[in-house]
């Protein structure tokens, strides 16, 4: 095998090119903003606070003076929010990736239903990325982009089957984040399928950054902020935790590597943390059945039908 020559802190060249990520306010998500935009890329940063998408930015810029950014309210628990933002980012100039990070990873007790009544874990993580990646497929065929959902380790551990995606019965937190990354995952492979197969040159891969975390990471004002106590605990997790930065070097790689594909899935080398590499997937998320049910329960959930033929008559950039 040809030795990976691929150096996460010298990243290809980035100028002209245009991404989109989701929940860049904070964690890997305004890691993996900073990386591209450090590229040269044009970064749409997006979030559902206006205030912390704002503090984000100018995190972001005191770091990358020269950063070309766009910042766009996007809150993914919200189909019409979703539209909107989308309405926005489509633009002229195509796109070419969008990373469909944002998520709840500490879900609340008891469950909880968005404006839309859907479980809300299940629609910030799934139902409005599948929506957004939909949105924008003629934009990332005009670029011959790619899409990035993000899955994680939890789904080898725990391969809940999501027969009851939004949990109407038996909801407990733990289960409702791990469904919700066994549908993103599925979803990933399952839409890189039907690209394929609707010729659409658009790619989706999967990515999980292992084991990644706030008081593991460097402390940025209005970012991350992790106080002495949580400093401590994380800490103590040294030896099988990794930075919320380390982490997003998975997340852009996957994004921007030219030799990365459709249909991977990619991890950090040692499982919970190390450099980015191809990663082996849960089977439950590899299952064609499983991702075509998930398929359709997003397809009748969002109203969201992804526009294939449109995409595949989209002009080149
Ligand atoms: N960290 C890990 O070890 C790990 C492991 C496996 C997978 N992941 C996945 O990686 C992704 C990011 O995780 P993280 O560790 O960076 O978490 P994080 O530090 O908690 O950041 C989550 C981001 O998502 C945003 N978000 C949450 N709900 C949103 C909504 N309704 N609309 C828009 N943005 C929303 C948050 O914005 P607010 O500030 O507004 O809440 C924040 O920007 C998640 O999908 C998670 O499942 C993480």
């Amino acid at each position: 095998m040809a030795r990976d020559t691929w150096d996460p802190t010298h990243l290809p060249d980035l100028h002209g090119r245009r991404y989109l990520v989701t929940g860049s306010n904070a964690g890997l998500g305004f890691f993996a903003s900073l990386q591209l935009a450090g590229a040269g890329a044009r970064v749409i940063m997006t979030g559902r606070n206006p205030n912390r998408l704002a503090a984000a930015r100018a995190a972001l810029l005191r770091q990358v003076p020269d950063a070309d950014l766009e910042s766009l309210m996007l809150d993914t628990s919200n189909l019409g929010s979703i539209r909107a933002a989308a309405a926005t980012a489509r633009g002229r100039t195509g796109l070419d990736g969008v990373l469909l990070n944002a998520g709840i990873v500490h879900p609340p007790a008891q469950r909880q239903t968005t404006s839309d009544r859907h479980e809300l874990v299940f629609a910030t993580n799934v139902l409005g990325h599948y929506a957004l990646a939909g949105e924008m497929l003629p934009p990332l065929a005009a670029a011959r982009g790619r899409m990035v959902w993000l899955g994680s380790m939890s789904t080898s551990m725990w391969q809940y089957d999501p027969l009851d995606p939004e949990l109407e019965n038996g909801y407990t937190p733990w289960r409702a984040y791990v469904q919700s990354k066994v549908a993103a995952t599925a979803l990933g492979f399952e839409a890189d399928r039907r690209l394929r197969s609707e010729k659409v040159p658009v790619a989706s891969l999967v990515a999980h950054p292992g084991y990644s975390i706030g008081g593991r990471t460097r402390g940025i004002a209005g970012v991350n902020e992790p106080n002495r106590a949580k400093r401590f605990r994380d800490n103590l997790q040294a030896p099988i935790a990794q930075s919320k930065e380390r982490g997003a070097w998975v997340l852009v790689r996957a994004l921007v590597d030219p030799a990365a594909e459709g249909g991977q899935f990619w991890g950090p080398s040692r499982g919970m943390r190390g450099a980015p590499r191809p990663a082996s997937a849960s089977k439950v998320t590899r299952d064609l059945d499983v991702a075509a049910r998930m398929w359709h329960y997003c397809e009748h959930a969002t109203r969201v039908p992804w526009p294939f033929e449109k995409a595949r008559k989209a002009k080149r950039r």
